[in-house]
């Protein structure tokens, strides 16, 4: 399926790709990206065209479930038509999805929906033509319907062109052909190549409120070629929607273009107005039917290929149509679609290429598809919608599907710092920007509205991150306000604290925890109670990353306090508690400080594992994974983990029960530092490179279900692509875990210092029987640490590895060797460098 659009870029110069500072110049990466990988099963993603970080997500809607991203790898489901908006890898419900159109060679010669076209959503639906009938690449998709019309398209940041090809259609004897009945010939005669837009549905069913609007005009577009003006049809609409995973509401406006109409029309419900061309604060479906002109359609250039051009804006139709004219000025040319995906798969192939360079000695072909289709999806979102913010007007950027933070802070945006820091300093600036005028940092934030927080409030876990690695480093007010923000969130409780910031802060500055009860989890706005026990852990290590960033602004009062405060998690951590033979657990606690019980290994795969999600309510302590996968989590202190848990070779063995038994979990988001986390113990680092490449090994390949959860705005991609580069962001913190590589050599260049780290190995083999690091060096010197500090990015370095099959008893086996921890001195208020 790749191969053909693969193809049809040969002949592109990409001279401008091979960066001269790159040691192993990429031509197309983004050949190598696969992105129907996930499309099936619980995966969720999005597979059609994006450029990074775009505002537009053209893509096909299935009527199957698992459709939260549109289109499901299932050649049997039934599809609704081409939608313009899509988020990419979420859970919650099916996520956006509006802006609809669906080509139909149909008879529409009665107002009624009955025996010729169908614009409802149900009627309509279709299916594609068979198996093998869709392929895509970053920066287009392809699909032919059972129609036999074929649809093409393509995506700029926000705007999309479209290609419909009725010509199979329009050669009106094949069809009759396919048809046995004499009736059915004599309908044939009568089809007419025909373009539905329905703009007031989405995936969810959310759609259906006020305000909305809809109007058909006939607009000249100035030529592209010199020659006399066209005129086209526009359709300017706008619809409101809720989103999928939050509350409130939001307006979607939509500017569609289409050339060739012969006749245009509206619909609501299953009833037709030809000729209308106005539609006010509806409460049906509705949109548009427009008729081609078949004869037009069929001649030259068109040869019965319709382009559609529809911009997309948050804000007004009038900016909708800005972006499409803006960013797709060619059209109606019948070249568009072919400029557009190029455009777009340069840009793609420059954020695969810019700063990372890799070695492909040694890999396979499906390693580096892995690899390419899990580093594109890294970049998918959140997505740009500077100066095109409808919330609060702003000169700062905005960006816009942070679902949520929670996920994509301990890997997504620590890649970004690596690969894209530009692109974080962005999406820094625009979540500061959120506090400033809505009061709070987000934590999950969806079509422009607040969805519901998870766990803590972890835009402090992205801050801290970036700041301790230079992120907007020179910008010290940003720095200011940024810490103010985070205060805020720890310091005080919002009246909607299920939406943003914290809830129970009273509580817990009281107790050191969040108790169980209404004093922990107060009723609110989108709050659900419950989850006191995680909530308690995520909140201490939040309070952490305000140390660093305090420490950093030379704040020694707010430093002391929130270190001091970080030690919360350990207030929950019950001695008596045995598992399996294993002994001390975090677990909640009531307000008068009794204990609740919760069988430490409930929300993990082996117990309850669909019991712990938000919508469940009170009943569950702990969040989408188990106590004793959380008890694994206080990064900042892992020494007193160590300890708490009876001495290194004892958390080791919980460490190895845990993952042998199914009680955490690689499918969701907190699992991923966890399965890294042997390495805080001496002699740990071997036991996490069988887990690691274990775990990524059977659970992520490059099949359409080849995902072990939810993408979760590629949070799951992000991991693929720590693993393969061999190390592991302890998020919030500069400390790097280090896995073995899963790439031979590679180069990665801090696109703010300008300096490049570079990592070589030695004995590595494409089997990987050579899985472990057996010594290594640093510049020259030699290096046994199992971890590494983000200097070494920031000020360039050569790590070279020498691997083999066997673990080395002398690398990361000391004490000297762990990761800085608070309570053995690491992590100080005057450490340099920051953060590590
Ligand atoms: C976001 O969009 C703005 C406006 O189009 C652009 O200037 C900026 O570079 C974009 N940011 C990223 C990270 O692409
Ligand atoms: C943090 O908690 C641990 C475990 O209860 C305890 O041993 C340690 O003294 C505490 N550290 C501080 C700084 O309070
Ligand atoms: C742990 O919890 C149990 C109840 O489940 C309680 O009886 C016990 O006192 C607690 N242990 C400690 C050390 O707090
Ligand atoms: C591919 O990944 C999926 C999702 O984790 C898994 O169920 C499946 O077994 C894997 N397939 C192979 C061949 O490893």
């Amino acid at each position: 399926m790749l191969a053909y659009a693969a193809a049809s870029y040969a002949a592109l110069n990409y001279a401008f790709l091979s960066a001269l500072s790159a040691p192993y110049p990429a031509k197309d990466p983004a050949s190598y990206v696969n992105t129907l990988i996930g499309t099936l099963g619980g995966g969720h993603v999005f597979a059609g065209p994006s450029t990074p970080f775009g505002s537009i997500k053209p893509g096909l809607d299935s009527d199957v479930g698992n459709n939260q991203a549109g289109f499901v790898s299932d050649a049997g489901a039934a599809i609704f038509g081409i939608s313009a908006l899509h988020d990419d890898g979420t859970g919650g419900r099916p996520s956006l999805g509006m802006s609809s159109l669906l080509p139909q060679y149909c008879q529409l010669d009665t107002h009624e929906e009955d025996s010729g076209c169908k614009w409802t959503r149900n009627a309509r639906r279709t299916h594609l033509a068979g198996p093998q009938s869709f392929s895509s690449a970053p920066g287009e998709f392809h699909a032919s319907l059972e129609s036999l019309i074929e649809v093409s398209f393509a995506a700029t940041d926000h705007a999309a062109v479209y290609q419909f090809d009725y010509s199979k259609t329009l050669e009106r004897g094949s069809w009759v052909v396919d048809q046995r009945k004499a009736e059915r010939e004599r309908r044939a005669n009568n089809m007419e190549p025909v373009l539905m837009f329905d703009y007031m549905t989405d995936l969810s069913n959310s759609g259906g409120g006020t305000p909305n609007s809809l109007r058909i005009e006939t607009v000249d577009l100035p030529s592209t070629q010199g020659g006399k003006a066209q005129a086209i049809t526009r359709i300017r609409s706008s619809a409101t929607f809720s989103p999928s995973f939050g509350v409130g509401n939001f307006q979607v406006y939509a500017c569609l273009d289409v050339p060739l109409v012969r006749s245009s029309g509206v619909y609501q419900s299953t009833v037709s107005t030809p000729g209308a061309t106005e539609l006010t604060d509806i409460y049906d479906e509705a949109g548009v039917i427009l008729t081609l002109d078949r004869d037009a359609l069929a001649a030259a250039p068109y040869a019965g290929v319709l382009p559609v051009r529809m911009g997309i804006s948050w804000v007004s139709t009038d900016s909708a149509c800005a972006f499409a004219f803006d960013e797709i000025p060619a059209f109606p040319s019948t070249r568009s679609l072919t400029a557009v995906a190029a455009q777009t798969r340069t840009k793609w192939n420059r954020l695969l290429s810019d700063t990372l360079s890799v070695s492909h000695d040694g890999v396979s072909d499906d390693d580096l598809t892995l690899f390419y289709s899990s580093l594109y999806r890294s970049f998918l979102s959140p997505n740009n919608v500077t100066a095109d913010n409808p919330r609060f007007s702003t000169t700062k950027p905005s960006f816009d599907s942070l679902y949520c933070i929670w996920d994509s802070a301990r890997t997504i945006h620590p890649l970004w710092t690596l690969l894209a820091p530009k692109a974080q300093a962005d999406v820094l600036q625009a979540i500061v920007e959120i506090q400033r005028h809505e009061g709070w940092l987000p934590d999950c934030r969806m079509s422009t509205s607040k969805g519901y927080t998870q766990g803590g409030s972890n835009a402090e876990m992205m801050l801290s991150d970036s700041y301790v690695k230079g992120i907007l480093g020179d910008d010290v007010q940003f720095w200011q306000d940024a810490l103010q923000a985070m205060l805020k969130d720890a310091q005080v409780e919002p009246a909607s604290w299920g939406l943003v910031g914290r809830g129970g802060i009273a509580a817990r500055a009281k107790l050191g925890y969040v108790p169980r009860g209404e004093w922990g989890s107060p009723s609110a706005t989108g709050a659900t109670p419950g989850r006191t026990a995680s909530r308690t852990i995520e909140y201490a290590y939040n309070d952490f990353s305000i140390a660093l960033v305090s420490a950093g602004l030379k704040r020694r009062d707010l430093y002391d306090t929130y270190t001091r405060l970080s030690n919360d998690t350990f207030n929950l951590w019950n001695t008596s508690i045995v598992s399996d033979g294993f002994s001390g657990f975090l677990q909640a606690r009531e307000e008068d400080g009794t204990w609740a019980y919760q069988d430490p290994r409930r929300c993990s795969p082996a117990l309850e594992p669909m019991g712990c999600f938000l919508d469940r309510g009170e009943g569950h302590d702990f969040y989408e994974a188990s106590s004793w996968q959380y008890s694994l989590f206080a990064p900042h202190d892992m020494a007193t983990v160590v300890s708490l848990m009876g001495g290194h070779e004892r958390y080791i063995e919980r460490y190895n029960h845990m993952w042998a038994s199914g009680y955490a979990d690689i499918g969701d988001e907190p699992g991923f530092l966890a399965a890294y986390s042997a390495n805080f113990a001496r002699g740990g680092y071997r036991h996490t490179v069988d887990t690691v490449i274990g775990l990524v090994r059977a659970q992520f390949n490059t099949s359409t279900a080849g995902l072990p959860g939810n993408d979760d705005v590629g949070a799951m991609g992000s991991l693929v692509v720590w693993t393969y580069l061999g190390f592991f962001p302890v998020a919030g913190t500069g400390v790097y875990l280090l896995g073995t590589p899963l790439l031979s050599a590679y180069a990665v260049t801090n696109d703010i210092t300008g300096k490049t780290f570079r990592l070589k190995t030695k004995g590595f083999d494409a089997a990987r029987r050579n899985k472990y690091i057996v010594s290594a060096t640093l510049d020259g010197k030699p290096y046994t640490k199992s971890w590494l500090c983000h200097t070494v990015f920031a000020q360039g370095a050569t790590l070279e590895l020498t691997l083999g099959d066997t673990p080395s008893p002398t690398f990361a086996t000391a004490d000297g060797d762990l990761p800085p921890s608070l309570s053995t001195g690491g992590y100080a208020y005057d450490s340099n460098p920051p953060g590590c």
